[in-house]
């Protein structure tokens, strides 16, 4: 059997100002219009044979990301409901301590960032099947993605013969991406994860029993209300904050790594939203009522009001009711220090 754990902790500050702190952008609608990216991933898992997801959320999204769940028809879930967000190890770690409290030792977890868009459901599906016999005989699968720049957000993995991994470098600095991506050795880590709950413990244990063992003692006083279960505030605040990807995947033995082969995107930030959509023959993007003349290589949102764009190039646009984001394209990353401005003026 095999569990999905949505990972929705993110906020995703820099697809300001459609993004906020209570509507976080695996909420939002941001590709396709009827769902939002949480709301496609559990859907993609719907295929497979598939026990009923565990979803782990910031406490403040409980409200959304239940009636999200609901309103896609899925009638069972375990919302884990984090105060504060100690980043994706503890995360997981709460999840498998979840599954592992009403499931058989054998049962796989499906460890999927909410904030994914991944359009060709076959390929997911036959990666994820080639993963399944691997995942069993207790190794920690990840899904390598064909990189395409050197990108220093990502994991870089070297592959070897029959899935194994040689080495697992987490957000390598520019020079090294560059290095691995010329050399063609390397896939990207998609941050999806298919393995045994009691696999992934045992070398959390291995390598970062502190985390084991803040995570554990905080799970043990957790509470439960209908799909929620809220781990306690006070004792998961003590736990180290670190990825999943620095904690266990760069140090284990134990990771193989299963191509995929299909489109992926993790949708970080306005340039990325633009790579990934449909484009105009003037390759704009442009979403709701917007007017472009004379413009090209722009992403434009429009939410209440007309946009006109006229003569301009590589530009983002986003209108909401309360704030409106022009930012060179090239730029996009750097939403981030306005959010940040935003918040310290209040
Ligand atoms: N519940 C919960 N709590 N979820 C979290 C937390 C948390 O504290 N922190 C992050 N997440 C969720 C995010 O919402 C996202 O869906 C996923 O976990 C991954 O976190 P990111 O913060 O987006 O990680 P990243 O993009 O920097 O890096 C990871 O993903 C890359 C691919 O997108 C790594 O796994 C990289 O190796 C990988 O290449
Ligand atoms: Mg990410």
């Amino acid at each position: 059997k095999i569990v999905p754990v949505i990972l929705s902790g993110g906020v995703g500050s820099r697809l300001w100002p459609l993004s906020r702190e209570y509507f976080a952008k695996q909420c939002l609608p941001l590709v396709d219009k009827e769902y939002s990216l949480l709301q496609q991933t559990v859907l993609r898992t719907l295929s497979l044979e598939v026990a009923d997801p565990v979803v782990v959320c910031n406490e403040d999204h409980r409200f959304l990301v239940a009636q999200q769940l609901q309103s896609i028809g899925v009638k069972k879930s375990t919302i884990l409901l984090e105060s504060k967000g100690r980043n994706t190890a503890p995360a997981i770690t709460l999840a498998a301590f979840e599954v592992l409290r009403d499931q058989s030792d054998d049962t796989l977890m499906l460890v999927l960032p909410a904030d994914h868009v991944i359009r060709d459901l076959a390929a997911f599906e036959a990666c994820i099947k080639q993963a399944v016999d691997l995942a069993k005989e207790g190794a920690l699968v990840t899904f390598g993605v064909e990189p395409t720049r050197p990108e220093t957000g990502y994991g870089y993995i070297r592959a070897g013969e029959r899935f194994s991994v040689m080495e697992f470098v987490e957000k390598p600095n520019l020079e090294k991406a560059q290095f691995y991506l010329d050399s063609g050795e390397y896939l990207w880590n998609s941050g999806m994860f298919l393995f045994r709950a009691k696999a992934f413990l045992d070398e959390l244990v291995a390598h970062r029993d502190d985390i084991f063992q803040a995570v554990s003692l905080a799970y043990q006083q957790r509470s439960e209300d209908l799909d929620f279960v809220r781990i306690d505030a006070d004792l998961f605040a003590q736990c180290p904050a670190e990825s999943i990807d620095f904690a266990v995947m760069e140090p284990t033995k134990k990771a193989k790594v299963v191509p995929y082969v299909g489109d992926w995107s993790d949708i970080g930030a306005w340039d990325a939203l633009y790579d990934y959509a449909d484009k105009d023959a003037d390759n704009n993007v442009l979403l709701g009522d917007v007017m472009a003349e004379g413009s090209v290589n722009c992403l434009i949102r429009s939410e209440s009001r007309l946009i006109a764009a006229v003569g301009v190039q590589d530009l983002v646009i986003v209108e909401t009711a309360d704030a409106v984001l022009v930012i060179d394209k090239n730029n996009a990353q750097n939403v981030k220090q306005v959010v940040k401005r935003i918040k310290a003026e209040g």
